[in-house]
């Protein structure tokens, strides 16, 4: 359950092209970030983490039942969450109307997957309205209204918060704690979580145990996501735990360990190298069981 075991580092890939499209095993592409050191997506298949850590885990086939649906997409990229919730919204109410806000600090990666046509396994109706937001970072029609906001995620969310937006669904995809940690934070997620509606569903890829200590610090109780044949589930964070997936004993455990101290970035501010040394520096007095006992005490337990 390391922080970044899905998307490999830097010292594990050649170097590559910016925004260069990259197979992952599902056949869907993406995109490596040089200046993160990560793939945008899992390389067990980008569209696949989509669907299943981010459409799927937020109950959106259901949640399509209702006449308008609004959206959170937080490190918007490529586009993918965004692209696999509306598939699968209008596959299953083709009237459902979706209001839509993302949050991205490069507005070339949306740009690159449609010159790429990273956005052809979806539908039609899907792939131009994103093209467009892409173009404009806003679009409106019938089915649709939708606004990208460009910049630092913890500006840019304290906008959707002032706009009085409340989500069904909230897509949270930045790269892994220890390379962006500064979108992981208590402060921040306290804003995310404001965006939430009191019955809606907020999912990320990450099951580090720093990510949900975070989000129960916000406020927020967490439910473990299904691995979908990979190695570590996601989360899944809601204001009630009605639905959620219950965490294994295991995962509650690691939750009491010092892998558990949250990132803070009081002033929602500060570089990732004060937020990574200010973590570091609480680990280093905390009382919380070592991470190194829970991990052997569970190997034993295993075997
Ligand atoms: C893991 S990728 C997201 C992949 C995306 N959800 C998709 O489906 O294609 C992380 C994204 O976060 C963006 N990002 C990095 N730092 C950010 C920040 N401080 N605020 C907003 N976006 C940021 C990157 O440009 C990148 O597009």
């Amino acid at each position: 359950m390391s922080d970044s075991i899905d998307r490999p580092g830097i010292d594990r890939v050649p170097i590559i092209r910016p925004f260069a499209p990259q197979p992952t095993a599902d056949g869907s592409r993406t995109f490596y970030s040089e200046e993160f050191g990560e793939f945008f997506h899992s390389h067990h298949g980008a569209k696949q983490e989509a669907e299943s850590k981010f459409v799927r885990s937020t109950f959106l086939h259901e949640q399509a039942r209702k006449p308008v649906i609004h959206l959170l997409d937080i490190c918007y990229g490529l586009g993918y969450n965004t692209a696999a919730a509306l598939e699968t919204i209008w596959r299953e109410n083709p009237y459902c109307q979706v209001v839509w806000m993302g949050l991205e600090s490069d507005a070339t990666v949306a740009s690159a997957a449609i010159t790429h046509h990273l956005l052809d396994d979806w539908s039609n109706d899907v792939q131009w309205r994103l093209a467009e937001i892409a173009r404009h970072q806003e679009f409106e029609d019938t089915y649709f209204r939708g606004k990208l906001w460009l910049g630092d995620a913890r500006d840019t969310i304290l906008k959707v918060r002032e706009s009085g937006f409340g989500a069904d669904a909230i897509f949270l995809d930045p790269f892994s704690p220890p390379n962006c940690p500064q979108l992981w934070t208590v402060e921040f997620l306290r804003y995310v979580a404001d965006c939430l509606k009191p019955t809606g569903y907020l999912a990320t890829y990450s099951c580090a145990a720093s990510v949900r200590s975070a989000l129960l610090e916000a406020g927020l109780k967490i439910g473990s996501t299904s691995p979908m044949g990979r190695k570590t589930p996601g989360t899944v964070a809601s204001w009630s735990d009605r639905k959620l997936p219950p965490l294994s004993q295991r995962e509650w455990e690691h939750l009491q360990t010092r892998a558990a101290v949250p990132y803070r970035d009081p002033t929602l501010s500060d570089v990732p190298e004060t937020i990574r040394n200010r973590r570091h520096g609480e680990q280093e007095t905390s009382d919380r069981e070592p991470t190194t006992q829970w991990k052997k005490r569970w190997k034993s337990s295993n075997s």
